[in-house]
């Protein structure tokens, strides 16, 4: 349960927010700009550019869709806190993200357990201006819609370890590309710099066996090697793939003790 409410948009899909709201979101950006810079890869930092949110008030649904239609031709469509996975999933298959439209209060800025505006906007949009990537959630969101309700937690994993919390090899290094690292302040340090979390090569099969904790910075990244190897994991036979993961068990969880630093997670 949420204590927040998403704020509807007007008759012109506008979303009236407030000086304070604003405020939020330019403290947020300014902060955590710096922070990606050079921690995120070089996709999501040309995804910023792409962008060209404002840093001094909170961007309309209609900018970034504006800007969408300039690389993948995706839509951002307003959603309360919570939807059910079949709305979730639908507005994948349709080219549709999902954004909750309310964005943390002063009180919460480091420490949220919902996904907020600005983890929408300024952790996942950026990637969604990248082709393959795009077009992995879209195909994920076609994939799960007809998935078996049982499968549900076996695909959750697979979104949770890519589009929330993934890791790409790059020249320069291990770099963040998933929407929830991104979005905290502390994780995007941690995910990249720190000695305690394990980093795995992304195995299909090994994520699909790997359980994750919502409230807590992860314990383990996958690290995949390009967008193309992450589009081309749909080729497979997903179901078989759950199948075969549940035939050779789950992990036990990999926790830490860093659950109070932890900014922020996500149901989707
Ligand atoms: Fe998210």
């Amino acid at each position: 349960m949420s204590h927040y409410v998403s704020k509807q948009p007007d008759v012109t899909g506008k979303i009236e927010w407030s000086k304070i709201e604003n405020q939020t979101w330019e403290t947020l950006y300014n902060r955590q700009v710096e922070i990606v810079k050079p921690r995120a890869c070089q996709e999501y930092v040309e995804g910023i550019k792409r962008l060209q949110m404002s840093s001094a008030h909170i961007p309309q649904l209609s900018e970034i869709t504006e800007s969408f239609k300039h690389s993948t031709g995706w839509s951002v469509v307003p959603v309360p806190a919570m939807i059910t996975p079949e709305q979730f999933f639908n507005l994948l298959a349709t080219k549709n993200f999902p954004a909750a439209t309310f964005i943390r209060t002063p009180e919460d800025l480091d420490y949220l357990q919902e996904p907020d505006i600005f983890h929408e906007f300024f952790g996942h949009c950026p990637m969604i201006t990248v082709q393959p990537f795009a077009d992995f959630m879209q195909a994920y969101g076609k994939i799960a819609l007809k998935a078996d309700p049982e499968h549900r937690k076996y695909l959750a994993r697979l979104f949770w370890f890519t589009v929330e919390f993934g890791l790409i090899n790059t020249q320069q290094g291990v770099r963040c590309y998933g929407g929830g690292i991104l979005s905290s302040k502390n994780e995007t340090i941690y995910a990249v710099e720190s000695d305690i979390p394990v980093r795995k090569p992304f195995d299909l099969i090994e994520v699909l066996r790997t359980p994750y904790r919502v409230d807590q910075i992860q314990g383990v990244y996958f690290i995949i090697e390009s967008f193309d190897q992450l589009y081309k994991i749909l080729d497979q036979d997903i179901n078989a793939a759950i199948d075969e993961a549940k035939t050779l068990g789950e992990y036990a969880l990999v926790e830490t003790d860093k659950g109070a630093s932890k900014d922020e997670w996500t149901t989707c």
